[in-house]
């Protein structure tokens, strides 16, 4: 399986802590069945707009390659690509434009977008289409998280029909987030409104790489066949800077 959402490098956001938690991560990773990996930390360290706080394009190339080195001194068989986890916001796009941000494996072809915790703004529709005028595809990360979209989910079909792509996170489907979330998760896929799942694994143990629990849940749903594709297919040509449908 492949996982495009990955907060796995080391003091970079408020995902992985240290080298000892990101190798953990990786085992877990491969011991579910995941083979490869796109690390995707936030845009800034602290998450909250901030200049001073942001994750450069080199910083994360740096952070990748050193993962990689230490994979292969500890025989894990995880593959990893840079990325970046971008927050919906007019401010960070000044950064994209200036070529600091690291769309999905550098190809300049899709970019995870995180919408505010508590927020749809109104910018949201004017964003996504300014990312396509420069022929990036947004990815909407986790909306079955989102507090306004659970409530109003034709917010999410609208962007959907903008030509958005839409990122579940696996542990939504597998009730990790609560039964609401699971819930919600099941009508969305019902729906047709999730193209892919990633792990958006934060730490070892509150937030996990695994996806195959997932993966069983949404076979049940949609069938066996596009369930891989969720997993394998979709992430692949979203890798390599394919249309996916
Ligand atoms: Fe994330």
């Amino acid at each position: 399986m492949i996982d495009i959402h990955a907060h796995i490098l080391p003091g970079v956001d408020d995902g992985a802590k240290n080298w000892e938690q990101t190798l953990q991560m990786a085992r877990l990773a491969v011991e579910d069945g995941i083979t490869l990996m796109v690390a995707t930390p936030h845009l800034y360290k602290g998450r909250s707009i901030d200049i001073t706080q942001l994750n450069t394009r080199e910083t994360i190339l740096q952070h990748v390659a050193q993962l990689k080195d230490k994979l292969y001194e500890e025989k894990i068989p995880l593959e990893i690509l840079p990325g970046c986890d971008f927050p919906l916001s007019f401010e960070s796009l000044k950064f994209l434009d200036d070529g600091q941000v690291l769309t999905i494996n550098d190809a300049n072809r899709y970019l995870l977008l995180e919408l505010p915790d508590t927020a749809l703004p109104p910018a949201t529709e004017e964003i996504c289409f300014y990312l396509q005028s420069k022929g990036i595809t947004p990815i909407i990360t986790h909306p079955e998280r989102h507090m306004i979209i659970q409530e109003m989910p034709y917010k999410l079909k609208r962007l959907i029909d903008l030509g958005c792509l839409v990122q579940m996170t696996g542990n939504s489907l597998t009730g990790w987030f609560g039964r609401r979330v699971k819930k919600i998760s099941r009508q969305f896929v019902k729906l047709g409104y999730i193209h892919l799942l990633a792990t958006d694994t934060h730490d070892p143990k509150r937030r996990p790489p695994v996806l195959s629990e997932a993966v069983t849940e949404l076979s049940r749903l949609v069938g066996e066949k596009r369930a891989q594709a969720m997993v394998n297919d979709i992430p692949q040509k979203i890798i390599d800077g394919e249309p996916c449908f």
